[in-house]
């Protein structure tokens, strides 16, 4: 009889503690990286509650336990990040850091695999702009619809 394959989650693979690890050096990334010093500048000056967020957030996109619901009462990214104005520039600096922060926590090429569209689409999802021009409204257009 077949072997049947057992499919591992990321965070079966990461743990409680690697994926606080992996939102601690997310964000401490983020604060060193001088390509991402635009995103940086959209964050508050101390990190620590924002890593806490980040890493209840993967917990349990990971697959792990529903930690991030139980505080927000919701998994929607899109109000949360509604205020800043996210095009593919700030975008391609969130996955920079996180790409990096993968490879500073010694992730296993399965795991890259595994997350690196996933992170993509999801950072697509939070894009509210299709580029970093300020968020203003141009009285000129009239909404249709
Ligand atoms: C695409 C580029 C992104 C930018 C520029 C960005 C930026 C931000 C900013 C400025 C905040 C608020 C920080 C604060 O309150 O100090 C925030 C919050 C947050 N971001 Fe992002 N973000 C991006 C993508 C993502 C993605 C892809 C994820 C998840 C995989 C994510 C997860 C979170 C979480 C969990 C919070 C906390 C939200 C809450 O208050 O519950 N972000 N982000």
């Amino acid at each position: 009889m077949a072997e049947q394959q057992e499919y591992r989650t990321p965070y079966d693979i990461l743990g409680d503690q690697g994926v606080k690890k992996l939102a601690s050096a997310f964000y401490d990334v983020m604060d060193e990286l001088p390509d991402a010093a635009h995103i940086r500048a959209m964050h508050a000056e101390n990190l620590d509650s924002i890593k806490r967020m980040l890493a209840a957030y993967l917990t349990q996109w990971f697959g792990g336990p529903p930690v991030y619901q139980a505080i927000k009462g919701t998994v929607c990214l899109t109000d949360p990040h509604a205020p800043y104005a996210i095009g593919p520039k700030e975008r391609d600096q969130w996955l920079t850091c996180m790409y990096t922060a993968l490879d500073r926590i010694g992730a296993s090429q399965e795991l890259k695999d595994m997350v690196r569209e996933p992170f993509y689409r999801i950072a697509e999802t939070v894009r509210n702009q299709d580029d970093s021009k300020p968020k203003v409204r141009d009285p000129n257009i009239i909404a249709v619809g």
